[in-house]
């Protein structure tokens, strides 16, 4: 893996918790790898008393107010170097359906799902840049779903979920456009289904299947992936 700086969020379980498992296992195991949580975490507490490039910080994804101090701890562990790799993975699912949908549970998720990512890796953009900058691969993973994709809504419902996921979608693909000139990719991502909270216990691939595609997808995006929609095995996926 050639991301020395790296921040996953919502690591404390599922997705999230894997990423840092399994980026911690890698023999070439990134310089500084930070964690955030919204509380603590005895799984990753562990973690970090064996891992000295293990850094857990506080990420309640809609305390805008927050971001400028959150920065300021990045950067105090990043140093000069930058940030190499943003995995927006925190992300929540209301269950809604057309019988019981409200403008709050709408309004809500795409909020969790797609603003606070967009406002975090705005404000982590100086540090993105300056790992582009140097040269080295630089990416935003925006951790998406299937349920995003308009060409696959086969099901319908899930109306909270699948607008936030869209909007994420569409924020990635701006993003791409936006900042190609500063040689930084932007990736969304679909997990496959996932057996954690989140998919429940009947998904089809556990954590480790997930992610362990979704990092080689990672090793292997050039500007050739800016702005694609792929999924955990490297399959690019219909918008
Ligand atoms: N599992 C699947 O089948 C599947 C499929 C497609 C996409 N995804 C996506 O994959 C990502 C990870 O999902 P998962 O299955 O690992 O879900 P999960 O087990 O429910 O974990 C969600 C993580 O996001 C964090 N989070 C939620 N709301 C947050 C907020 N407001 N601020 C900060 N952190 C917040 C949670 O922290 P707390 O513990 O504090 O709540 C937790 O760490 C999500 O973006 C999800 O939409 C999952």
């Amino acid at each position: 893996m050639s991301f020395k700086n790296i921040i996953v969020t919502g690591a404390n379980r599922g997705i999230g918790l894997e990423f840092v498992r399994q980026l911690l296992k890698q023999s070439n195991s990134p310089k500084n790898l930070i964690a955030t949580t919204r509380k603590q975490s005895p799984e990753l507490d562990s973690l970090k008393s064996t891992h000295n490039n293990l850094h857990i910080l506080n990420y309640d994804a809609t305390n805008y107010d927050s971001y400028d101090d959150f920065v300021k701890q990045v950067e105090s562990i990043v140093k000069n170097e930058g940030l190499d790799l943003l995995i927006n993975n925190a992300g929540m699912a209301i269950r809604s359906t057309l019988e019981t949908v409200t403008p709050k549970d709408i309004l809500t998720n795409v909020e969790v799902n797609a603003v606070a990512p967009l406002m975090l890796t705005k404000a982590l953009l100086p540090l993105l840049k300056v790992s582009a900058a140097t040269g080295r691969k630089t990416l935003v993973a925006n951790i998406s779903s299937a349920m995003g994709s308009i060409d696959d809504n086969g099901l319908g419902g899930h109306y909270a979920y699948r607008a936030s996921k869209v909007t994420m979608n569409m924020f990635t693909k701006s993003l791409s456009v936006d900042l190609k000139s500063d040689n930084i990719i932007v990736m969304t991502l679909h997990p496959g289904w996932v057996v954690t909270d989140m998919g429940g216990p009947n998904a089809l691939i556990n954590t480790e299947t997930s992610v362990s595609g979704l990092l080689d997808v990672f090793n292997k995006a050039d500007m050739s992936s800016n702005g694609k929609f792929v999924d955990f095995a490297g399959k690019e996926r219909k918008w």
